[in-house]
């Protein structure tokens, strides 16, 4: 049953909490009520022609939080809004993830991966979140997941806030203490956590990202290789994911 649809939402918060990296609260009390964790929203910008995707990163009452990094054209075109604009959104689209209740899960973000583990942290039981960053002043939302009750550990690839290196190593130390992994963050990180996971036998669930046309399986821009039970197949991350178990990732294309 199709569940999305186009709203609009009033952006009532706004402020940049790392160095090109806008944190927005947007008012709509119809979409936050029926939007899940790992989910993204589609959104329109002016004078682009397709709409932009962006991870939901936390549901407060009727607000959706998104945090996102301006990368090119689209993202510095929305980090321009005003409070009181209204948004154009298409959403709540894609699968996200599956946290079952009473499980211990490790959320493990990269960069602009760690947002959209907030929300899921929170509908876990009990959580650890493993953020990495490549230095102090890219870290966002640590804050964030402590208040959401989550056992911190940073990693940075200086070393300047946290340890010093990938967040594989903190996540090796507490792998025996969880029922499973869900993360997101750039592809080498996701492999290797998967990796990680595979030799632990633990289940792990990834985000992808892929660039989008639709959003919703319509026009086959965004697709990527799995494996299927009658050999390789290609999926939409917008339809079937963004969020997939690693097992069933064609990591190597
Ligand atoms: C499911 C999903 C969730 C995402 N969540 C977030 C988030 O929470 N925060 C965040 O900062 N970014 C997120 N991204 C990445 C974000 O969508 C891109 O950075 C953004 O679309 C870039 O647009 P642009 O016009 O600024 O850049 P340009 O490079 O000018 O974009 C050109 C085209 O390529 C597409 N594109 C470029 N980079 C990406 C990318 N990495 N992924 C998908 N499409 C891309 C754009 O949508 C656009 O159509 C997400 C991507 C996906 C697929
Ligand atoms: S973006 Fe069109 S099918 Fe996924």
């Amino acid at each position: 049953m199709k569940k999305y649809d186009v709203h609009m939402l009033e952006l009532v918060e706004k402020s940049e909490i790392a160095k090109n990296i806008f944190d927005f609260k947007l008012k709509n009390a119809q979409i936050a009520k029926i939007t899940e964790p790992g989910q993204f929203l589609h959104i329109a910008v002016p004078g682009m022609v397709l709409r932009r995707p962006i991870s939901v990163c936390d549901v407060t009452d009727d607000c959706i939080r998104i945090v996102f990094r301006i990368k090119g054209d689209g993202t510095r075109r929305l980090s321009e809004a005003k409070k009181g604009d209204m948004l154009d959104v298409l959403g709540p689209l894609g699968n996200g993830f599956d946290i079952e209740k009473g499980k211990t899960y490790a959320f493990v973000g990269g960069g602009i991966g760690v947002p959209p583990m907030l929300y899921s942290a929170k509908r876990a039981e009990k959580a650890y979140a493993v953020l990495g960053f490549a230095n102090k002043d890219a870290a966002i939302l640590c804050g964030d997941f402590k208040e959401a009750g989550c056992e911190l550990f940073i990693a940075t690839e200086d070393g300047s806030f946290g340890v010093r290196g990938f967040v594989t190593e903190p996540l090796e130390n507490i792998i025996d203490r969880v029922d499973g992994v869900c993360a997101c963050g750039p592809i080498p990180m996701l492999k290797a956590v998967a990796e990680l996971c595979r030799k632990n036998g633990k289940p792990c669930q990834v985000s992808l990202e892929e660039r989008m046309g639709c959003g919703i399986g319509a026009c086959l821009v965004c697709a990527c290789k799995t494996h299927g039970e009658n050999g390789d197949e290609y999926k939409h991350v917008c339809k079937n994911g963004p969020v997939f178990n690693a097992e069933e990732v064609a990591w190597n294309g």
